[in-house]
């Protein structure tokens, strides 16, 4: 066996076994589905395909694997929106509620799934009006209201694939979008509203088209009723075309593997990848996971995921994987602190949601807010709680566990990708025993190891973590780029597909996330992680939010730099610096100190939460900063270099 490639020095020992009373009536309370697929993963996906979804045409062949090329359910037809509205109105689940809409001023909108499929029809009849047939790519850039799920699904309908792009993006980013996609048709919105304040759309979309030759057509919902401009013959009011369109549209049947949309994730330097995804493996394993992962009761529970539906963990677990299931969702606009820092609570009561999926870095504000925005309210209805995008330290862990939990709901801690589709390591809830800050084990039916330097897969410790089987909800692709395909995720290891993330494993066989691996240091030949710092760093009580950049460093490879962003009552201790350095040391081991501790009073976060590492080390390297435009919030950069000095 090889050694450990990246040291691990944090231990975490709490454990948190299913609560009896969640075992009671949970779907999943033993290790039958992890036997099942072992066994034959190809047998265990096929029959979830199967089971979950409805084909028009069964399939012949489960799996064709021709590394890095896998096709699903090969000779298989079926139609998404068909799976995800038609038979759950034929099955009298008409009046069921799809989504408990909320729209950030407090206007509400309940659609149920008759209301959803009488707007999707009419919708795919506009898209068809215009000239979309299957096989096109539509490009949608909207808020979070109910003709954003309306608009895709109208898609699948039709089977033309999606391109949606999150509202945030600029004009500049819309044109790339669209342009490498080739969209043909762009739907969106006069604008949402965001803090209190309606913010526009169409305009961006506007000064995007007049680089974008392949667009002929734009449908422009109106949700703030702001002055918009708007183009005659190019741009149609939703609310003109949609209700005069015809009322039926026929669910087109598509092959497995034809193209269901197309989602662009940002690299940091090279331009956004085209990931692309397809048809019934992806929705296979969408359906899967949401049911398992949430111990989904469709006819009782309310879930609420609060991403976006512009990333892919909206895509995935806002739209797909809950209508495939049946399920009532609440889906809300705005921002978390509009009107109040309690909105959420005021929302988990109001529908008395039972599932809440969000955010580690959401999870740190709600910390930093306090737990009396919480404590205004009853949250007894909640029975799982999720996180997802990043690994989440055990403190952020515990304070959701205890004042969103109540200290009885398992946390699904989901270790995912945009590639991957899916879930792929987290607890089933009524199986995992729990250890806060780890996404615990693969599901059923998904092959990952942890390898070292040269890729020999590792039992114990710490290197990177890579899939050596394809899984349903795969990427298929960077759209229009198979080079960068293989290059990109096929290369560093032969034979598997590499994440990027580096990973632990404990002597328990319990997989922890280390971050992105160019977020590994090396100080003075020791590998530490980023992600092991930023966790010791908020373990201390008076850190709220804390980063962690490794610089170069002339003795010790590379130094550790923190960014910490303090509790009100500590910023004005001078003591508190050092205090932070040594628990750090503490709490880990004097190689992790950091050489340097700045209070920041912000951090530089990408529009989807992420915290921008690369400039904090421009920063910490005095380096000019490189391309800031996918900062949410510019000015963070300078208030941030004014306090490094
Ligand atoms: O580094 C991992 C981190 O987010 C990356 C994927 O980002 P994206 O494609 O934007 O998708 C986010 C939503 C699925 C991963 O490579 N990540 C995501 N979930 C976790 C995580 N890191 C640790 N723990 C997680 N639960």
């Amino acid at each position: 066996m090889s050694e450990p490639t990246i040291e691990d020095y944090f231990v975490e020992d709490r454990t948190f076994p299913p609560p009896p009373a969640f075992v009671a009536d949970a779907l999943v309370t033993d290790d039958s589905l992890y036997r099942e697929a072992d066994a034959d993963p190809e047998a265990f996906w096929a029959r979830q395909a199967r089971e979950l979804l409805t084909w028009s045409t069964d399939f012949h062949t489960v799996l064709e694997w021709d590394l890095p090329d896998a096709k699903w359910f090969v000779g298989g037809e079926l139609n998404v929106s068909a799976n995800c509205l038609d038979r759950h109105v034929d099955a009298g689940l008409g009046q069921r509620v799809a989504y408990h809409w909320e729209g950030e001023p407090g206007d509400t909108r309940t659609i149920t799934y008759a209301d959803l499929l009488d707007e999707v029809q009419r919708v795919a009849n506009v898209l068809r009006d215009l000239g979309v047939d299957k096989g096109d790519r539509v490009a949608i850039y909207m808020p979070m209201i109910p003709e954003l799920p309306a608009a895709m699904l109208a898609c699948t309908r039709i089977g033309a694939a999606h391109s949606v792009i999150f509202g945030g993006f600029s004009p500049d980013s819309i044109v790339d979008r669209v342009n490498d996609g080739g969209c043909k048709v762009v739907i969106t919105a006069d604008g949402g509203y965001r803090r209190g304040a309606a913010s526009p759309l169409k305009p961006n979309v506007d000064a995007a088209l007049e680089h974008c030759p392949t667009v002929t057509d734009v449908v422009v919902v109106r949700r703030t009723g702001t002055d918009v401009d708007m183009v005659a013959g190019r741009d149609h009011w939703w609310h003109e075309v949609v209700p005069a369109a015809e009322p039926t549209c026929a669910p087109v049947p598509v092959g497995s593997e034809d193209l269901l949309y197309l989602l662009y994730t940002s690299g940091t330097t090279a331009k956004p990848k085209g990931i692309m995804h397809t048809t019934g493996g992806y929705l296979t394993q969408a359906a899967f996971t949401h049911k398992v992962v949430f111990d989904l009761k469709p006819e009782d529970d309310v879930y609420w995921c609060s991403a976006d539906i512009g990333w892919v963990t909206g895509h995935s677990y806002i739209v797909y994987g809950p209508l495939a299931n049946a399920a009532t969702s609440v889906l809300y606009e705005g921002t978390p602190d509009t009107p109040g820092r309690d909105r959420l609570w005021a929302i988990v009561a109001k529908y008395g949601v039972t599932q809440l999926y969000t955010a580690p870095t959401a999870i740190r504000m709600f910390m930093k807010w306090g737990e009396q925005e919480p404590a205004q309210h009853d949250l007894s209805s909640l029975r799982v709680l999720g996180t997802v995008g990043e690994p989440i330290n055990p403190e952020a862990w515990m304070w959701y566990h205890a004042n969103i939990g109540g200290g009885r709901c398992p946390i699904v801690d989901t270790w995912w990708q945009t590639e991957t589709g899916g879930h792929m390591i987290t607890p089933l809830p009524g199986v995992t025993t729990l250890k806060p800050g780890s996404a615990t084990r693969p599901l059923p039916g998904v092959s990952l190891q942890v390898v070292d330097d040269v890729g020999e897969p590792i039992e114990r410790g710490g290197g990177y973590l890579t899939i050596d089987k394809p899984w349903p909800g795969m990427l298929r692709g960077i759209w229009g780029d198979p080079q960068r395909y293989r290059d990109t995720y096929w290369s560093r290891f032969p034979g598997r597909y590499f994440a990027g993330d580096g990973c632990k494993i404990d002597d328990d066989g319990y997989f922890w996330l280390l971050g992105r691996v160019d977020d590994v240091m090396n100080v003075s030949g020791h590998r530490v992680s980023t992600t092991e710092v930023e966790s010791a760093l908020v373990d201390h009580d008076a850190v709220a939010e804390a980063a962690v950049v490794g610089a170069t460093d002339d003795v010790t490879g590379q130094a550790i730099v923190a960014y910490v962003i303090l509790r009100g009552w500590a910023e004005e201790n001078p003591e508190m610096v050092e205090d932070i350095r040594q628990h750090v040391a503490v709490k880990i081991g004097p190689t992790a100190r950091p050489k340097r501790v700045i209070v920041v009073p912000d951090l530089p976060k990408t529009r989807s939460g992420k915290i921008m590492r690369r400039l904090l080390r421009d920063v910490a390297e005095g380096r000019d900063l490189g391309d800031v435009t996918t900062l949410a919030d510019a000015s963070v950069v300078d208030a941030i270099r004014t306090a490094a000095g």
